[in-house]
């Protein structure tokens, strides 16, 4: 019969030094779980439950709130906030399921690349987001790019 350690006793090597980044990492994904329900709760009360709602996303309601710092500001902070939650998960769940250490290493590395690959580029779109690029005369939004 195999023995199974006691779940809450300590460890027999002392913990190496350095910040407990699994710690942080455990309280990050409460903290940025409390955030992501006001921010996306916040982010689909607006755009679904305010004005003719659903109706009323089009192009012209994406340039609106990006044209506005605080909607900028918090689409950003969703952004960020999420994708560094959903890596942290999907990092958690890998080390939990994959077992050849090999596999598993380039698996967390691919998630980290590909979260911060897609951070920096969400968060260039939204303040660097210019609907007059690009448009010609034939286009709906040359009058409005004139100015
Ligand atoms: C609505 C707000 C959210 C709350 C309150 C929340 C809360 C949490 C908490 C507390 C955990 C840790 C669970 C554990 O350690 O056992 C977790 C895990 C996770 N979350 Fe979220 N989360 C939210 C949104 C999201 C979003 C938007 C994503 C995707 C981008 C996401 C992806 C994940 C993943 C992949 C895990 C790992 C699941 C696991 O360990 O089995 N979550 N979430």
């Amino acid at each position: 019969m195999t023995a199974i350690a006691d779940p809450r006793a300590p460890h027999s090597a002392p913990r190496r030094k350095g910040p407990n980044l699994e710690k942080w990492g455990w309280v990050y994904m409460r903290a940025s779980g409390v955030l992501l329900v006001v921010l996306i709760f916040g982010h689909l009360f607006v755009n679904l439950l305010t004005g003719t709602g659903i109706h009323q996303i089009d192009f012209a309601f994406v340039v609106g709130k990006f044209a506005t710092p605080f909607w900028q500001w918090w689409d950003v902070l969703m952004l960020w906030l999420a994708f560094i939650h959903g890596a942290n998960g999907m990092r958690t769940i890998v080390n939990d399921y994959v077992t050849h250490s090999g596999v598993r290493k380039t698996l967390v590395w691919a998630i980290w690349l590909a979260a911060g690959f897609l951070i920096i580029l969400g968060t260039l779109v939204v303040f660097t987001f210019d609907p007059c690029l690009g448009v010609t005369s034939d286009s709906s939004l040359w009058e409005m790019c004139q100015g």
